[in-house]
């Protein structure tokens, strides 16, 4: 192998990753160090191959811009390769293919499965059958576990710590997939939540009493100026317009909350305001070069961090194994 030996956590070698309750506090540190360390890696001014002979499948049944292409190219810095499901029509599902069925033959073809899907739990699903790891790029309105690392990885480099931050959660904590993920793991670290949404889009209920089982401090400011005045992270979603049932709902809450410059001039110069993206007009394109914008670099490391989940999954352990 060339370059790098460190390959993440030995503890996940070989494990699936649906939520991001199956990883420790401990094994989320070392994800996010192992992200860093993967940095220049991903930049391409150093090589290294330990995914080399390995198949990565992606699996898409939802739209992804960012998620796949930052794992494609993962798993291509690594050495590996990629077997890509980008549009259901042109898979058997068309024909009536069952996911089950979809999983348990790409399990045959490849080393790890990375799967998008628009039902919630269907990751799960798909460990079952699945002989290989699966990773969750986002069931329905569950889980994105993998994109919170990167989140967390952001974070980790804009504050030299995770630990003791105040984060404003704004926008569609109903829905939102991204913030279901990142604000399980925000209270593992004791930050300070400051939830921000439409009132049609609270986080739902039994998740705010986990968060405050496990000790978070969590405060509501529907004010977007007031909730972040004293913040260090403002974490700004898109409306998941395709997940509600209705929509005249939809109607109802979009446009209803835009960052611009006049909203950051009470924040703290040091404050950082993240995306997981696309963004759909919640942050005015002003904002992208002042100090505040995170959210590019923060697609960035998407490459970096899943490097070094590829890695600490697949990459064959030091034992040889
Ligand atoms: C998010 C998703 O798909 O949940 N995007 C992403 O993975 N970067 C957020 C969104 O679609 O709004």
């Amino acid at each position: 192998m060339v370059g790098l030996r460190f390959a993440g956590p030995m503890s996940l070698h070989g494990r699936d990753v649906i939520s991001i309750r199956d990883l420790s506090r401990d094994e989320i540190e070392e994800l996010v160090a192992a992200g860093r360390k993967m940095v220049p890696y991903a930049e391409g001014n150093k090589i290294t191959h330990p995914l080399e002979n390995k198949i990565v499948a992606m699996a898409f049944f939802e739209p992804s811009t960012r998620t796949r292409l930052s794992f494609e190219s993962a798993v291509q810095r690594l050495g590996g390769s990629c077997l890509t499901i980008a549009d259901v029509s042109a898979t058997s599902m068309r024909k009536g293919e069952s996911l089950s069925d979809t999983i348990r033959m790409l399990s045959s073809y490849a080393d790890a499965i990375v799967l998008r899907h628009p039902n919630e739990g269907s990751a799960r699903l798909a460990a079952r059958v699945s002989d290989r790891p699966i990773l969750n790029a986002g069931d329905g309105a569950g889980q994105h576990p993998t994109q919170t690392l990167l989140d967390l990885a952001t974070m980790q480099e804009a504050f030299g710590t995770l630990s003791g931050l105040k984060v404003v959660l704004l926008g569609d904590l109903k829905y939102g997939r991204t913030i279901h993920s990142l604000a399980y793991a925000l209270a593992l670290f004791g930050a300070e939540l400051v939830l921000s949404s439409p009132p049609t889009l609270p986080l739902p209920p039994e998740e705010r009493q986990e968060l405050e089982h496990m000790g978070a401090r969590i405060t509501e400011e529907p004010e977007i100026r007031k909730a972040v005045q004293d913040a260090d992270v403002l974490y700004v979603t898109r409306i998941q317009k395709e997940r509600f049932p209705d929509e005249a709902e939809y109607r109802k809450v979009a446009g209803t909350y835009r960052i611009d410059s006049s909203v950051l001039s009470g924040a703290k110069s040091r404050l950082i305001v993240m995306h997981p993206l696309p963004r759909a007009g919640e942050i005015a394109a002003e904002v992208d070069s002042t100090p505040h914008a995170a959210y590019f670099r923060q697609a960035f490391l998407a490459v970096p961090v899943r490097m070094g989940l590829l890695a600490a999954i697949l990459a064959p352990t030091r034992k040889g194994g």
